[in-house]
């Protein structure tokens, strides 16, 4: 991407995650944002909203809301947003027949009217919904990536800072393997400006926030009770966008495209990514321990069971 350049974003979905993208996408200044959804109307009126909002809030960035694809055009990032959220009591894999019709027809639009762009999912089942817009997209997997571990850890490092009763800036974490309750967060990579949390907490606290961050997305979706988070899931997909755009080189969590890394291949998985204005450009492997591995394992077949059922439905 030139430098210098005015960069095209677009959101597909209006709802809850894909407007808080617009928001926050403009008010970083990222670029101009498209907000795209089949509603009549709520794109359009979400956008002009944004837009309303900006004299006040300082940005100059144009958004527009529509219902036609066409319209996301020469996009540099695609965010993926659309599909049901969980109700409580389901599980991210109970979406996988109506989300996985939703992100195959995204697919065929987004190859249509924007082969350049480099694509962030964030439909639920995440780890299946990427590696199916992956197979949909045929774009090379460094351009294909699925927005969970950086959410995953975000959680992590508030629940670490909210525990201690320090900033959560100077938390920083890691979680690996799948959005899902079989995520794998590591606390030996768990820092307070530098100092390992084994230090800071007793295992048994240790436990909990690693629990806790399992169970994340639910405990949201519990209580909300008619739809699951959206302002950190919207600011997680935004801030890989932004490491993309600008970059940044940032090692931030991702389901990215394996090919061997911790012995897995050919599944989507969260693990540490460089992002920058290539993409995915490396993947980070870290020394875990064969727990961690075993756990890291199981949720790959997670995964997989997920992509069976995809192929069991025909939509694969
Ligand atoms: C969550 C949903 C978005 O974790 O998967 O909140």
């Amino acid at each position: 991407m030139p430098a210098g350049k005015r960069f095209k974003i677009a959101s597909i979905g209006a709802g809850n995650v894909g407007a808080t993208v617009a928001q926050y996408c403009v008010e970083l200044e990222l670029g101009d944002v498209v907000l795209t959804d089949i509603i009549e109307g709520l794109p359009q009126g979400k956008a002009l909203d944004l837009t309303e909002a900006g004299p006040i809030r300082g940005y100059s960035c144009k958004v527009h809301g529509t219902n036609y694809y066409k319209d996301i055009e020469g996009a540099d990032i695609v965010i993926v947003t659309a599909g049901l959220p969980r109700k409580p009591g389901m599980t991210r894999l109970d979406l996988l027949e109506k989300n996985g019709a939703i992100v195959s027809g995204i697919c065929e639009n987004i190859k249509r009217y924007a082969p350049d762009s480099t694509v962030i999912v964030v439909t639920n089942p995440l780890d299946v919904m990427v590696y199916l817009a992956y197979q949909k997209l045929g774009f090379p997997p460094n351009r294909v990536m699925g927005m969970a571990g950086c959410l995953d850890s975000a959680r992590m490092r508030s629940f670490v800072a909210m525990e201690l009763g320090v900033s959560m800036k100077n938390v920083d974490t890691m979680v690996l393997g799948s959005h899902g309750d079989d995520m794998v967060p590591l606390p030996h990579y768990t820092t307070v400006s530098g100092i390992p949390i084994t230090k800071l907490l007793p295992q048994e606290r240790i436990d909990a926030i690693v629990e806790r961050t399992r169970k994340g997305g639910g405990e949201i979706v519990a209580l909300l009770k008619t739809g699951s988070a959206f302002y950190a899931p919207a600011a997680s997909a935004v801030r890989m966008a932004q490491a993309i755009l600008r970059d940044e080189k940032q090692v931030l969590p991702c389901a990215a495209y394996l090919t061997g890394q911790y012995g897995l291949n050919d599944v989507y998985m969260g693990v540490p990514c460089v992002l920058g204005q290539d993409g995915v450009e490396r993947i980070l492997e870290l020394e875990i321990s064969d727990e961690d591995r075993a756990s890291l394992h199981k949720s790959a077949e997670e995964v997989r069971t997920g992509i069976a059922g995809l192929r069991e439905r025909g939509i694969l």
